[in-house]
């Protein structure tokens, strides 16, 4: 049993921390926003993930789990000392380490015991050794300090399984006997170690997230291809996922990718390779791919609806995924301001009745029901999958609608179903439900003639 601390309570260090105390260990998290913290320690869990307010509470009764907003008290006499704060995108595109160094900051004055620090946030390459170098420069001998680190891979919805059921844990730094120790901290979980250089460690995260984000666009690519060919792409994952080498996973067609975390680390890719004097083709080709499957989808449901003065179109879903309310680089966003650009009026419904802030979107309707979004719209797109949006009525929703139009951008709909109930309906990467795409002279040719 160790004494870790965590510090950052965002979703990675909440998650964290309890999967430590989960794990036997005693575990703090330090978390600077104090009604956060009363919220937390009167039982509230301030973010949606399956399994973790229960495991919170029995944690925190058992007496392994605590919060606090006092560094003090939870850098005092701990062993390893976790950093899981946020590296969001700066203007340019490259990580914003400024709360991960605020952090360490607060690491070296408070902590009374530990030199270890371990970094769970996503950060360049390069910046655990920098870290610590840092922290090392008037520290004397028996002071110096390691940073290890320990990425996170860990999926918004499913982050308590993911931490238990690791597909790998990777541990950098070149002390070997720390990265023994670090790993030796998931103790029983049954995965492999991987154990590497800081560096290295660093880019596992990176290229990890930059390669799942790809394996997206891909399909996504393919899925305009089998538009074209009069195919769908859901054939063609299935036969191309069943490769071994290539897996099934991640090959759902579908809006393009969104979250806190493809999008900016993509960005931090390609601008730390730009920085270096390198090019990163492939990275970029990626998120020029995901911007391009907004407009396709908005190009498709023009060509459906028509042009868009007066029209209304309904959204149905606005997180960049089902299972949270994040609306984090959701590629909803994007598909709403080029919809209004082109003059059509946005009703939106999203289960998770998420609060609108900053995200940068034009005056749109906000609506308390899917019915309330559907009435008197021109057309509509299932734009995040939520199990209630997919099971929704759809054979009275119709009646609510001036036209019966729906884009089901999350491909999680029964097409046969949709059509026979009358509407007219498309998908990506369906070229069966797709015959306005059929009618452009340019697309009716076979492939060889293209
Ligand atoms: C992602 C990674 O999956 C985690 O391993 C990683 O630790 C995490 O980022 C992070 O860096 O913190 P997350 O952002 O929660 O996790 O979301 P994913 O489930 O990976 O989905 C990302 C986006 O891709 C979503 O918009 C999702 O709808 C989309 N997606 C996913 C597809 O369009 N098709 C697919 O086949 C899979």
């Amino acid at each position: 049993m160790a004494r870790i601390t965590v510090i950052g309570g965002g979703y990675v260090g909440l998650v964290t921390s309890a999967c430590f105390a989960g794990l036997g260990h005693q575990a703090r998290c330090l978390e600077s926003d104090a009604a956060k913290v009363d919220s937390l320690r009167s039982g509230a869990m301030p973010i949606q993930e399956p399994g973790l307010a229960e495991m919170w509470a029995r944690h925190s009764e058992s007496g392994n789990l605590s919060i606090t907003a006092d560094p003090a008290e939870a850098l005092s006499l701990t062993s390893f000392i976790y950093i899981a704060v946020g590296t969001p995108e700066s203007p340019d595109g490259s990580a914003d380490l400024s709360y991960l160094r605020e952090a360490v900051h607060t690491a070296q004055h408070y902590s009374d015991l530990s030199r270890i620090v371990c970094i769970k946030s996503t950060v360049p390459p390069g910046t655990c050794a920098g870290l610590q170098s840092d922290l090392n420069k008037d520290a004397r001998p028996e002071d110096r300090w390691t940073v290890v680190s320990n990425p996170e891979f860990l999926s918004q919805g499913r982050a308590v399984q993911d931490f238990m059921n690791p597909d790998r844990i990777v541990v950098g730094s070149s002390d070997a006997g720390i990265s023994q120790m670090v790993a030796g901290l998931y103790f029983p979980l049954d995965a492999p170690i991987v154990s590497v250089d800081s560096a290295a460690a660093e880019t596992v995260k990176y290229a990890s997230n930059s390669f799942l984000a790809l394996k997206i666009s891909f399909i996504n690519e393919i899925s305009r291809l089998c538009e074209h060919t009069g195919t769908d792409i859901g054939q063609v994952a299935t036969g191309v996922g069943l490769d071994s080498r290539i897996g099934p996973r991640f090959l759902e067609a579908g809006i393009g990718w969104g979250g806190s975390c493809f999008p900016k680390d993509t960005a931090a890719l390609e601008h730390f390779m730009r920085s270096a004097g390198l090019e990163s083709q492939v990275v970029s080709a990626a998120r020029a791919v995901n911007r391009g499957q907004v407009e396709h989808i908005a190009d498709q449901l023009v060509r459906m609806v028509g042009a868009g003065f007066g029209k209304e179109i309904a959204m149905l879903g606005l997180t960049f995924k089902d299972g949270t309310d994040d609306l984090r680089g959701s590629q909803v966003l994007p598909l709403i301001n080029r919809l209004s650009a082109d003059g059509f009026s946005i009703r939106v419904f999203d289960p998770s009745r998420p609060v609108l802030r900053n995200e940068s979107l034009p005056p749109v309707t906000v609506c308390d029901s899917p019915q309330e979004a559907l009435f008197g719209a021109s057309g509509a797109v299932l734009a995040t999958a939520w199990p209630e949006l997919v099971s929704l009525d759809y054979a009275s929703a119709r009646h609510l609608m001036r036209e019966p139009v729906l884009i089901d951008a999350r491909r999680a709909l029964d097409p046969g179903k949709l059509k026979a109930l009358g509407y007219r309906y498309a998908r990506p990467g369906d070229g069966r439900t797709a015959p306005h795409l059929a009618q452009r002279p340019e697309l009716t040719g076979t492939l060889s003639a293209a």
